[in-house]
């Protein structure tokens, strides 16, 4: 008998932890699309800040999300550490912004990092030095591609450092120290060669600062935008995700290129719509992105586990 009742009371205990730990979860996400064998990933931006403003809530749903379509890898638009970037590689934000934070077991892939002006207020090479401590943080250098097979075509993802296209910020060398010396024009040629040299179907940037914005940074011309956009439009590049604005956007002037704004890992920021808006909000989420050799699907997620926009880019 009293063997009986030790096994029950085990079984109640577990079954009350596992009841307990996993009600703090999403349990489904609510809407997803899954498409059989496409290729997956996630975009998120502006996210480090201590698990606060929703930010553990929205990487739990990345995680229940990343159980049910496995993404190959995590890009990020930067503004990795709030408020001034991380010291070192030993700072304690890698712990509470991002280890202790994204800890789902599923969110244990490759994540592709970029970086924001709140991260160049700290050391920038420490976000590229911490490559090599991690077995997740993969930034081999402040900008960066790679390509992938699909089933038929390649995909070329290409990781750009769009600080250095703000031209206002050399005139800060106290704020933006990383910056000084930079010649952005060198940057700019890497880009034009890789996107020239690619024989990639498809073709997707990631940044920080935005090229179009209906969000509170609309007023005023983008400094990014001058620099990057006439090259997005000499390669046909099919999308341009960025964050700096910390909302979900998805903006389609005329041309080839879809502008798509990922910036809600964490505190929002009031957002709107303009021209070429076709979706904008202000909610904390990030986009899963479904890649096949004739299609793009574009999903934005909410921290509460909604699929709030779809979009799909075929050719
Ligand atoms: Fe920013």
């Amino acid at each position: 008998m009293k063997i009986k009742h030790f096994a029950f009371l085990l079984f109640s205990l577990s079954v009350f932890t596992s009841l307990s730990f996993t009600s703090t979860f999403a349990q489904k996400i609510d809407s997803l699309t899954v498409i059989n064998k496409s290729y997956n990933f996630y975009v998120i931006g502006d996210w480090g800040r201590n698990g606060s403003f929703n930010q553990r809530e929205l990487a739990d749903v990345m995680n229940t999300t990343a159980g049910i379509i496995w993404p190959r890898f995590i890009a990020t638009t930067g503004d990795n550490f709030y408020e001034n970037g991380v010291a070192s590689i030993d700072d304690p934000l890698w712990m509470s912004s991002f280890e202790n934070v994204y800890s789902g077991g599923n969110l244990l892939m490759e994540w592709h990092p970029t970086l924001g002006n709140h991260d160049y207020k700290g050391n920038t090479k420490a976000q590229i030095k911490y490559s090599h401590k991690s077995r997740r943080w993969k930034m081999p250098d402040y900008y960066y591609s790679y390509t992938e097979m699909l089933d038929k075509e390649k995909i070329l993802f290409v990781f750009i450092d769009s600080n250095q296209f703000e031209d206002s910020y050399y005139k800060h060398p106290d704020r933006y120290p990383d910056l000084i010396g930079v010649d952005p024009q060198i940057q700019l040629k890497w880009i034009d060669s890789v996107l020239t040299n690619s024989d990639a179907k498809w073709k997707i940037l990631f940044g920080h600062q935005h090229v179009y914005t209906g969000g509170s940074r609309a007023e005023g011309d983008s400094e990014t935008a001058k620099y990057l956009e006439p090259l997005l439009k000499k390669h046909s590049v099919d999308i341009y995700f960025c964050g700096h604005e910390h909302d979900l956007q998805h903006i389609k002037p005329e041309g080839e290129t879809h502008y798509f704004v990922s910036g809600a890992g964490s505190q929002l920021r009031p957002t709107g719509y303009m021209e070429y808006s076709l979706f904008a909000k202000s909610v904390q989420g990030f986009c899963a992105v479904s890649a096949l050799s004739d299609k793009l699907l574009v999903q934005m997620i909410d921290y509460t586990g909604k699929v709030i926009y779809k979009y799909t880019i075929e050719k």
